[in-house]
């Protein structure tokens, strides 16, 4: 592939200013509004949303605080936020809309000339994917996907213990989203009447991907270095949500109507180019505490989450225990992140999701004001969405192999790993 087309590494001259367009503002958009607001250099320059009302009462919070109001809202339209892709006065176009809404969304900001953060997961086809990425390389515009978790404090421990080398070759690692969800999936309101409401629901394979695989993809530097190849996925039979709907509604409702056939526990296992495997879990139909799983493992020791344990080996070859309390404490201190080190403090105290959701934005705007690549790119945003059509086809056809396609065209091999660095928080203004 041509290197002068390829968007790995790219960055924009410095920004000073970012006015930032919001697409979508529900429960995720709203709270992405007032944090971002929060971020001196940012803008909310405008807002769209269906439900106007939903713009309305944001930006009266905004209002009530005295921060930068967004000048212009939309709504009441199915595609009222193209007004917020063509304003002439929104830098960055952040998009917080349903999932099947992302792509084109996304692409209409791109070719609007924005760059574009968006809401995972970026795509739901492979086809949609490879739009995107050609997209962006015409467009020479930022895009990337908003993988929060890719923040959280111990995916930033388990990041920087990799790639200090402290764990040694990585070979192996394990990520889930294990959430149980059964009930908020069958509470009587109108999306999960719209989205359910009496019929059949069957999704194969992993359909939400990116909060395991996202900080995985990091610690392992896939697409800079390394990249996904193929994968094989599978999933349990169907039981908790038809059994929450028998307990709790009545006959005749649309709960006991509907049909569950999605697997409650979907498995899927990914092969690297470099021999690496990651295995995947998801079910937000289980009775299992959340986790993340969050495992990543070389040849020298083994970082593992739910609860956090760290077993390093003294040389490759020896048998490692988990550190007891104290001494996990310690590495913890000693090998924290540096951008948790500045800014856990203030994250804690607002951040959304244990503070990784405010750090994840502080990154973005630090990279933009500062003339800096993003933690996270386009073909990211590709490789890690195309996980949902990927283990969709595997699972169809009992688990059997799929290959996943390169976003990169041969650019992973000579990409440099992406350096997550720390902010500077006077710098950006906070006193
Ligand atoms: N990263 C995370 O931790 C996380 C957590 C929850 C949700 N999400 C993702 O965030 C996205 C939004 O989820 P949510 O929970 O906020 O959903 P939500 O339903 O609360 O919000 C979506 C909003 O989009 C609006 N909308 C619908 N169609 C629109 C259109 N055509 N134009 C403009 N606005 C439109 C809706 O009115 C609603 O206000 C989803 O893609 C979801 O996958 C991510």
């Amino acid at each position: 592939m041509n290197q002068t087309q390829t968007m790995c590494n790219f960055a924009v001259p410095p920004m000073e200013r970012i006015r930032v367009g919001f697409v979508g503002i529900g429960e995720r958009g709203t709270t992405a509004v007032f944090r971002v607001s929060g971020i001196p250099g940012t803008e909310t320059a405008a807002m769209a949303d269906l439900r106007r009302d939903q713009c309305e009462r944001a930006k009266a919070w905004l209002e009530e605080r005295g921060r930068p109001g967004a000048k212009r809202i939309h709504g009441g339209a199915e595609e009222s936020w193209k007004a917020v892709c063509d304003d002439p006065d929104v830098d960055v176009v952040y998009v917080t809309a349903p999932a099947p809404l992302h792509p084109r969304i996304v692409l209409y900001a791109l070719r609007a000339g924005k760059h574009v953060l968006t809401e995972v997961p970026g795509a739901q086809t492979l086809d949609e994917a490879w739009e995107i990425v050609e997209t962006c390389e015409k467009a020479r515009r930022h895009c990337m996907m908003l993988e929060n978790c890719c923040y959280g404090e111990m995916e930033m421990l388990a990041w920087n213990l990799a790639h200090k080398g402290l764990l040694g070759t990585l070979v192996h690692a394990e990520g889930g989203y294990i959430h149980n969800l059964v009930w908020r999936q069958l509470e009587d309101n109108f999306r999960n009447r719209a989205n359910f409401g009496g019929g059949t629901v069957h999704g194969f394979g992993n359909t939400y991907p990116t909060h395991a695989l996202g900080p995985i993809c990091l610690y392992m530097d896939v697409n800079r270095g390394d990249r996904m190849q193929s994968v094989v996925s599978m999933s349990s039979l169907a039981a908790a949500n038809r059994e929450f709907a028998e307990a709790t509604y009545p006959p005749g409702s649309w709960q006991r109507r509907t049909e569950w056939l999605t697997g409650d526990m979907n498995t899927s296992i990914i092969r690297t180019a470099r021999g690496r495997t990651i295995m995947m879990q998801y079910s937000t139909a289980s009775p299992r505490p959340y986790s993340r799983i969050n495992l990543v493992q070389g040849t020298k020791g083994c970082f593992y989450d739910y609860p956090p344990r760290l077993a390093l080996a003294q040389k490759p070859g020896d048998e490692a225990e988990w550190m007891d309390g104290a001494a996990f404490e310690k590495a913890r201190k000693e090998h924290m992140h540096p951008l948790w080190r500045t800014t856990g403090e203030l994250a804690a105290k607002d951040g959304g999701h244990g503070g990784m959701d405010f750090i994840m934005d502080l990154r973005w705007v630090w990279c933009l004001r500062n003339g800096l690549p993003l933690d996270m790119d386009v073909y990211d945003l590709a490789s890690w969405s195309a996980i949902v059509p990927c283990t969709g086809e595997s699972d169809r056809n009992g688990g059997a192999p799929v290959e996943i396609p390169d976003f990169t065209r041969g650019g992973w091999k000579t990409a440099k790993p992406a350096s997550i660095g720390d902010v500077d928080l006077k710098k950006m203004g906070f006193v």
